[in-house]
């Protein structure tokens, strides 16, 4: 089997992230879309890898024999067969807690992660018990973690970083809202406790590269077909609340030539429905039924900043904008934050609690 992944790997610093003893901290996302693990480099900086949670398997070309190919270099070499195993956010059946495995083993092995660690996972919060299970299975079937295991929820793991430079957020009482692929959730924290967790499909990193990809579609009046990864790309690349400008692309003809084009309207009209959709469910939904069921958290919450987390909140301008349509619709001024990488903010967060795990250890 081959092991090769090739994974963006990033340093930042982040102090007091190293714990004490021989045991290493690590804090580990396994994303639908991305895979983000955070460990102390040797003079206390913190290195993330960060890679696409997907492989492909091809067959070797002299022996006959599968052969597998992991992250960004699966999905940039093998874009017509590349799977992504957590697709739903969660791995389905056994099939998929195989491939997980397998995708994480391989991971861990090709950046070398240390097995004497503490890990901590930053998990979704979904009302699928048999998911969350198969999840635990990759977990705990993992190679990391000899000394400690633990799970915290992926939006308290985000906040972390945006309350500060340790674990204040496990301090406060506040409101989180997790903008990922699969789901929008939504949380009230107290002093680390969940308190009426909220998950919908609607509002999603997904949804809206679907519909970037039908829009351009009429945009260029039938001319340009982009699949839901170059739409992804685009919004990743483009979007921007607060100054999107037009760009072009270039596709090749099936029949030779290319074609170019130049979108004004798809990325931006797609994002601000997503965003309307979002605040809709925030606003509408998980604070009403905050408000019914704990009124007192709900009022302490809404004075405190609103912390957005998660893929989504990296849109240019998207925290000013959900400041605003929130505040709009409930017509009382409300503060949103994020962290300074929204995208890794979970994992960085996890990996300052197996930290203090370590150290209390
Ligand atoms: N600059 C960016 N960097 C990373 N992701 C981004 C960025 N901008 C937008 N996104 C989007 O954020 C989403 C991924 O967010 P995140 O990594 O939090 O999701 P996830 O945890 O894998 O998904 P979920 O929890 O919903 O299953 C994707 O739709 C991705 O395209
Ligand atoms: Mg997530």
């Amino acid at each position: 089997m081959s092991t090769r992944v090739d994974a963006e790997t990033e340093e930042l610093s982040d102090a007091g992230a190293t714990g004490d003893g021989d045991v290493v901290p690590v804090g580990v996302k396994l994303g639908s879309t991305r895979t983000v693990i955070a460990l102390p480099t040797d003079d206390g900086d913190l290195r993330i890898i960060r890679t696409l949670t997907c492989l492909a398997s091809y067959e070797d070309a002299l022996t006959g024999e599968e052969k597998y190919l992991y992250g960004n270099e699966a999905a940039r070499e093998y874009p017509d067969r590349v799977q992504f195993m957590l697709r739903s956010g969660l791995p389905e059946d056994e099939d998929r807690v195989e491939l997980t495995a397998q995708f994480f083993e391989a991971v861990i092995e090709f950046h070398d992660i240390p097995e004497d660690s503490t890990v901590v996972y930053a998990t979704p919060t979904i009302d699928n018990p048999a998911g969350l299970e198969n999840l635990q299975e990759v977990i705990e079937g993992s190679s990391i973690g000899g000394d400690l295991i633990e799970s915290y929820p992926e939006s308290l793991c985000g906040s972390i970083p945006a309350f500060g430079d340790d674990l204040e957020a496990i301090e406060e009482i506040f409101v989180a809202v997790n903008m990922g692929s699969t789901n929008l959730e939504a949380s009230a924290y107290r002093r680390g406790e969940q308190i009426a967790p909220f998950t919908t499909g609607a509002g999603t990193g997904n949804e809206v590269d679907r519909i970037i990809a039908n829009y351009v579609e009429e945009e260029t009046q039938g001319r340009v077909n982009i699949g839901v990864t170059t739409a992804r790309e685009y919004k990743e690349e483009h979007a921007d609340f607060d100054d999107f400008e037009p760009f072009t692309d270039i596709i090749q003809r099936p029949g030779g030539g290319s074609h170019e084009f130049t979108i004004e309207r798809s990325v931006m009209d797609a994002m601000n429905e997503y965003l309307e959709e979002v605040v809709e469910e925030f606003a509408n939904t998980f604070l009403s039924q905050l408000a019914n069921n704990h009124m007192k958290i709900y009022q302490f919450a809404l004075d405190r900043p609103i912390v957005l987390t998660g893929g989504m909140a990296c849109i240019p301008g998207i925290v000013d904008e959900f400041e605003e349509r929130v505040g709009d619709e409930l017509g009382r001024d409300v503060e949103a934050v994020a962290a300074d990488r929204p995208d890794l903010a979970a994992t960085v967060g996890a990996q300052r609690i197996a930290a203090r795990l370590a150290q209390v250890e």
